[in-house]
């Protein structure tokens, strides 16, 4: 399933990686900073727990949970006005205005509050969530093209998802899911990135996200190492997590969009870390043809189909690179292995594991 609304900083291009990377098996699923919670709608698990701190993002997921119907029918409404408007502009203003205006002192406030959301983030500029430092949305109005606002089976699949399955949402600081977790269970974590900026900590965080916050974050994962509970941790290429976090797996996660097909042509950047404190051993099954098969080489290039998407592997380390509407989205994970079994299967399937280390 695809998350509800767009987030900036959102991890639907990076799911394939992320799936690859996930321990085997877990019991309950925690994830302390959802935002739109692409990794969660993706895994869909039976036992979960989320956070969120912005009430405006937890107030979305508790109503779609329980006032679904009155969501889609209300947001029907706001289409077909919006769609048919002479003005789209001042009809996305009007409703940012009303957006901004509501508080949660009611129900009915709330449930409108989320309808306006959905509404404001397929027309808003970009199709992303952002606040100004009071709270208040403050994205402009994206393009005015006829576009589909109301996902009736969308919301009414999450809504199914979050009711039929043990999942409990928490408008809570991060910090609190310490005391519920347990052994056996596993945690994705998503915070607000350290910032970049000559790698020192500049100011707060509009979420009062502050170094304080971050230090906090880096305790947390020490305290679930030594419970032996299994985390991934994604954040900006920063030295602060790096040095504090160098006794753990810190993967590199470059991604580079280019139109340029060729790769030596490419420039390559490391935009993230992926942080985890188990080791993995996953195995995959890839189409490759007998012909590339039997000519591979040490460090060739094969073109392979990973779960119906068209990647390029190397031998000694995976290179990631899928074919997107002419983007080319390249994906490079460093410390990865692969072995491929040498028995050629009749319906050309190998299995070829990748060794994480
Ligand atoms: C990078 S985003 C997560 C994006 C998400 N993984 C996705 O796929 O859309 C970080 C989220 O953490 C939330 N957040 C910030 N500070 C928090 C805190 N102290 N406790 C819990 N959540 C927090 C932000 O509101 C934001 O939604």
């Amino acid at each position: 399933m695809d998350p509800i609304i767009q987030w900036v900083g959102g991890k639907k291009r990076l799911l394939n990686v992320l799936d690859l990377m996930l321990p085997n098996n877990y019991n309950t699923y925690f994830e302390p900073f959802l935002g739109g919670g692409a990794l969660l709608y993706k895994l869909l698990p039976q036992n979960a727990k989320i956070y969120e701190i912005n009430i405006n993002i937890y107030n979305l997921y508790i109503n779609v949970k329980n006032n679904v119907s009155e969501i889609i029918e209300t947001l029907h409404i706001y289409e077909q006005e919006y769609l048919n408007s002479e003005n789209r502009k001042t009809y996305y203003l009007d409703k940012r205005t009303l957006y901004n205006s509501l508080d949660y002192s009611s129900l009915e406030n709330g449930i409108k509050k989320t309808i306006l959301l959905l509404f404001l983030n397929k027309t808003c500029f970009n199709a992303v969530y952002r606040e100004n430092k009071k709270g208040g949305f403050n994205v402009p109005v994206g393009n005015m093209k006829n576009c589909k606002i109301c996902n009736t089976e969308q919301l009414n699949n999450i809504s199914n998802y979050l009711n039929n399955n043990n999942i409990s949402i928490y408008n809570n600081d991060f910090t609190t899911f310490i005391e519920s977790i347990k052994v056996n269970d596993f945690v994705y974590l998503d915070p607000p990135y350290y910032p970049l900026k000559n790698d020192s900590f500049v100011g707060y965080d509009k979420n009062g996200f502050n170094k304080e916050k971050h230090d906090e974050l880096i305790n947390i994962l020490h305290i679930l190492n030594e419970k032996k509970i299994n985390f991934m941790l994604s954040n900006s290429n920063n030295t602060y997590f790096r040095d504090r976090l160098s006794m753990y797996n810190i993967y590199d996660v470059s991604i580079a969009r280019t139109l340029n097909s060729n790769i030596a042509d490419r420039k390559e950047c490391i935009c993230e870390i992926l942080v985890t404190n188990y080791t993995l051993h996953k195995t995959q099954n890839i189409n490759i043809s007998q012909k590339i098969y039997s000519n591979l080489n040490k460090n060739d290039n094969v073109s392979v189909e990973l779960k119906n998407k068209k990647h390029f592997l190397q031998s000694n380390n995976i290179d990631l690179k899928e074919i997107n509407k002419c983007l080319y989205n390249f994906i490079t994970l460093n410390k990865i292995k692969i072995s491929i079994n040498d028995k050629y299967v009749e319906n050309n399937e190998y299995i070829i594991t990748l060794l994480f280390n």
